[in-house]
C-alpha cells in the first residue's frame, strides 16, 4: 500500500487537507494524526471493519481496548450510559487534554472497540490538528498509539513512517507532539475512581478534584495483575535488554558505570539514558550517551523518552542502562514507561 505523508502546519491548518483526511476516515480507512500526548492511529470508531485494520496494522492482541476520541463534550453523549458528576468536574478542568476516562458503555459501540468488557474509554485531545480532524470526520475516532504493538509509542511523524510505512493509507505529519507520554486513564465507571495507567494529568492534579481517588497496584507493585487489558502486555520495548536504576544520582552513576565497564569489557554496545545534570559523568569507554531532558524540568524527560529508546535501536546497541527519576508528578508516567521498557528489570540503590 502506497503511504501518502499529508504535513499539515499546525499554527496555519490548512482546511483542504483536514478534509482530505477526514475523507480517508469515512472511506473506512486508517490516518495516523498527532495529538498532545503521542501520535495515534486513527478509525472510524462507530464502523467495526474500519476498527479491524487498526488491530491488524499495529499487530496488537483483539482483547486490547481502543480509546475514542471525540473533539467536543456533546460528542460523549451517545456513547456512554452514564456519567457520574465527578466526571463532569474532570472534563471541565482537563478537557481538551491528556486524560482517558472509561465509563460504561452505550449500545452503539461495537464490541471490537471494547475488547468485550462494559466499559468504554474516552478522551478529548488538547491538539488543534487531532480536533479538527475528528470534527471534521463527523465520528468519534477510535485511536491506540501509532507504533508497531510492543514498540515505544511515536512522538514525531518519522516514528509513525518507521513502523507504519506501507500498513496505512495516511500520515498526518504535525511535527513532535508536546507531552511526549501518553494520556492518563482513569476508570470513572467504579464507586471510587481509580488511574489505571499513569500519564499526561498527575495524581496530584487529580487529587484536587477527587481526594480518595486510588492506582491500580500494578502501577506500583510489580507483580500485581493490571485492571487495564493493555498493561499486561510487554511494552515500549526496545531492541536492547534494558536496565532501570533508582535511587541517590551519585549511586546511580556509579552503579551505571560499573555496569557499562563491566558489559563492554564483553565486547557489548552499551548505550545509557541520562541527564543534562550527569551526561559529562560517562566520558570513557565508549559509551553512547543519550541525554534525555532535565532533573529540573521532569517534562523535557517525558518529551524525549520514547525518542531516545528509539534512538538506541537505530544504533544497535546490545544493552540500555536508564537513569530513573523521582515518582513525583509527571515522573510516575516516565518511571511506568521505563520499568515496562526494562521488562521489569530494576535495580534499587
Ligand atoms: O495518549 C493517549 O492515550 C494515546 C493517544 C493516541 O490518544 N492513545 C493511547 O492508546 O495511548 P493505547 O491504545 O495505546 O492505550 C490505551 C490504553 C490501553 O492500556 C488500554 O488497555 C486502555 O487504555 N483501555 C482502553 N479501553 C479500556 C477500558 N474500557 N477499560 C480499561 N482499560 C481500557
Ligand atoms: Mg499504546
Amino acid at each position: 500500500m502506497n503511504t501518502r505523508i499529508l504535513k499539515i502546519d499546525s499554527d496555519n491548518i490548512d482546511k483542504e487537507k483536514i478534509q482530505e483526511a477526514a475523507k480517508v476516515i469515512r472511506e473506512g480507512e486508517l490516518v495516523a494524526f498527532p495529538t498532545e500526548t503521542v501520535y495515534g492511529l486513527g478509525a472510524n470508531g462507530l464502523d467495526e471493519v474500519a476498527v479491524e485494520k487498526i488491530y491488524k496494522a499495529k499487530g496488537r492482541p483483539s482483547d486490547n481496548p481502543l480509546i475514542l476520541h471525540i473533539s467536543s463534550l456533546e460528542e460523549i453523549v451517545p456513547l456512554v450510559e452514564d456519567i457520574p458528576p465527578i466526571a463532569y468536574r474532570c472534563m471541565e478542568k482537563f478537557w481538551p487534554g491528556p486524560l482517558t476516562m472509561i465509563f460504561k458503555r452505550s449500545k452503539i459501540i461495537p464490541d471490537i472497540i471494547t475488547g468485550g468488557l462494559d466499559t468504554v474509554a474516552i478522551r478529548m485531545p488538547d491538539h488543534p490538528i487531532a480536533s479538527r480532524f475528528i470534527k471534521a470526520s463527523g465520528v468519534p475516532i477510535a485511536a491506540p498509539s501509532a507504533n508497531t504493538s510492543g514498540r515505544p509509542s511515536p512522538t514525531k511523524a518519522d516514528h509513525v513512517i518507521e513502523d507504519m510505512q506501507g500498513k496505512i493509507p495516511m500520515i498526518i505529519d504535525g511535527g513532535s507532539t508536546g507531552i511526549g507520554l501518553e494520556s492518563t486513564v482513569l476508570d470513572m465507571s467504579i464507586d471510587t475512581p481509580m488511574i489505571l495507567r499513569p500519564g499526561g494529568i498527575t495524581i496530584e492534579e487529580l487529587r484536587k478534584i477527587i481526594p480518595d481517588i486510588s492506582l491500580d497496584r500494578s502501577i506500583v507493585q510489580k507483580d500485581a495483575v493490571p485492571k487495564s487489558p493493555g498493561q499486561k502486555y510487554r511494552h515500549y520495548a526496545p531492541k536492547a535488554e534494558m536496565i532501570l536504576f533508582t535511587g541517590d544520582i551519585e549511586s546511580m552513576v556509579r552503579e551505571i558505570n560499573k555496569y557499562a565497564d563491566d558489559y563492554i569489557s564483553r565486547g557489548k554496545k552499551v548505550g545509557i539514558i541520562s541527564t543534562y545534570e550527569t551526561k559529562d559523568r560517562y566520558n570513557d569507554n565508549n559509551k553512547l550517551v543519550a541525554i534525555c531532558g532535565s532533573r529540573k524540568e521532569p517534562e523535557s524527560i517525558a518529551v524525549n523518552l520514547f525518542s531516545v529508546i528509539r534512538g538506541f535501536d537505530s544504533s544497535d546497541v546490545d544493552i540500555i542502562l536508564a537513569e530513573g527519576v523521582s515518582i513525583d508528578n509527571i515522573g510516575m508516567a516516565i518511571m511506568n514507561r521505563m520499568l515496562k521498557a526494562a521488562g521489569g528489570k530494576i535495580i534499587k540503590l
